[in-house]
């Protein structure tokens, strides 16, 4: 049985770095690890560790991006939250065995880590991301 090890990170979609800062660095006392552009995900992503976990403000870099239109659509807010697993294939074949709908059928593969979506309509509206760390 594939098993999910912990909450690698919760992504919170924001139009602007600098105003969500003034709440998650200066008001929460979080400390950003580091701001990184995202080209593959056209997002600038700042990276704050809390715990064994992460939160990930996300502001996407251009309109074409699912972020963006959730942005257009809610102004920001909670966009996904993301499970690391130790086995993502095994766990993406479970969940389709139980007829759950997935965005990535199979994961993709990127620098450091496998990655897959989970479709909202199967997770009571929650969009889920799923890692694999394969460093
Ligand atoms: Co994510």
């Amino acid at each position: 049985m594939p098993a999910i090890k912990k909450i690698n990170h919760v992504a919170i979609a924001v139009p602007e770095v600098e105003p969500a800062l003034s709440f998650w660095r200066d008001a929460l006392g979080l400390t950003v690890d580091h701001i990184e552009d995202v080209p593959s995900q056209k997002a600038t992503v700042v990276f704050i560790p809390v715990g064994e976990s992460e939160i990930e403000l996300v502001r996407p870099t251009s309109e074409d991006t699912g972020v963006a239109k959730f942005l257009a659509e809610r102004g920001g807010g909670m966009h996904h939250l993301c499970f690391e697993v130790d086995d993502i294939e095994t766990m993406l074949t479970q969940l389709k065995e139980k007829g759950v709908r997935l965005i990535n059928e199979t994961p993709l593969e990127l620098p450091g880590r496998k990655m897959a979506f989970v479709h909202p309509k199967s997770t009571g509206g929650v969009l889920i991301e799923l890692y694999q760390l394969t460093d």
